[in-house]
């Protein structure tokens, strides 16, 4: 599915719902990152809307989205689990004034799944649903060329343990690493 259109992410969980009727783990993944470290532009004029605008429909948008249509899925699975891919560069604090609209969508992102955090536990009747943003490191994808450490399976492999919880994680920990441990806010 595009996590950018509507219809298509809801066309997806309608044809999920017909063929499994429920899930049990969304991992929200998709992203882009248009800009370069090498950035010199300033950043007000310089600024290419469309791209910052799409990067967050991306982003941002394409999380809430795909919850919207897909959690009805998750409510009647088991042992549930909701992971939005973000990034360490997501606090406020960050160095440089490169990514811009990349980080602002991701910090963005970040503050969506605390608020859905909340939600859950504020529940009368505490909810199972585990929520957790996790940094998955700097890998060697299309995205991290420039700044790549890691093969991108050894966080797959992280982040799937924490969803079948062969590595326990504490709910009360939001952001984390793919080896679970707390990252920097
Ligand atoms: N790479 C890093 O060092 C790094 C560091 C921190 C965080 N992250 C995060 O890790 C996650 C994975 O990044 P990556 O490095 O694997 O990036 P990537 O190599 O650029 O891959 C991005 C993936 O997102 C998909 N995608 C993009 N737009 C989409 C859309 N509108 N609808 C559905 N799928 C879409 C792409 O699909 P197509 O190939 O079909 O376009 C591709 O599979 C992202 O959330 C990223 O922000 C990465």
């Amino acid at each position: 599915m595009d996590v950018a259109d509507t219809n298509s992410v809801r066309g997806a969980a309608e044809r999920v719902k017909r063929e499994f009727d429920h899930i049990d783990a969304i991992t929200n993944n998709a992203a882009v990152l248009f800009e370069t470290k090498a950035f010199t532009g300033d950043p007000f004029v310089d600024i290419d809307l469309p791209e910052f605008f799409e990067t967050f429909e991306i982003n941002t948008h394409g999380p809430v989205r795909v919850l919207k249509y897909f959690a009805p899925l998750l409510y009647r699975g088991t042992d549930r689990c909701i992971v939005n891919i973000t990034t360490e560069g997501a606090r406020l604090n960050p160095a440089g004034s490169h990514y811009i609209a990349y980080s602002a969508s991701k910090i963005a992102l970040n503050l969506y799944t605390q608020k859905i955090r909340n939600y859950l536990a504020s529940r009368a009747d505490p909810s199972d649903i585990r929520v957790y943003m996790i940094h998955p490191g700097r890998m060697f994808t299309v995205m991290g060329v420039e700044n790549a450490q890691i093969q991108p399976q050894i966080p797959a492999e992280g982040i799937w343990d924490i969803i079948e919880r062969k590595r326990e994680v504490q709910l009360e920990i939001p952001f984390i690493n793919c080896r679970g441990e707390e990252m920097p806010r």
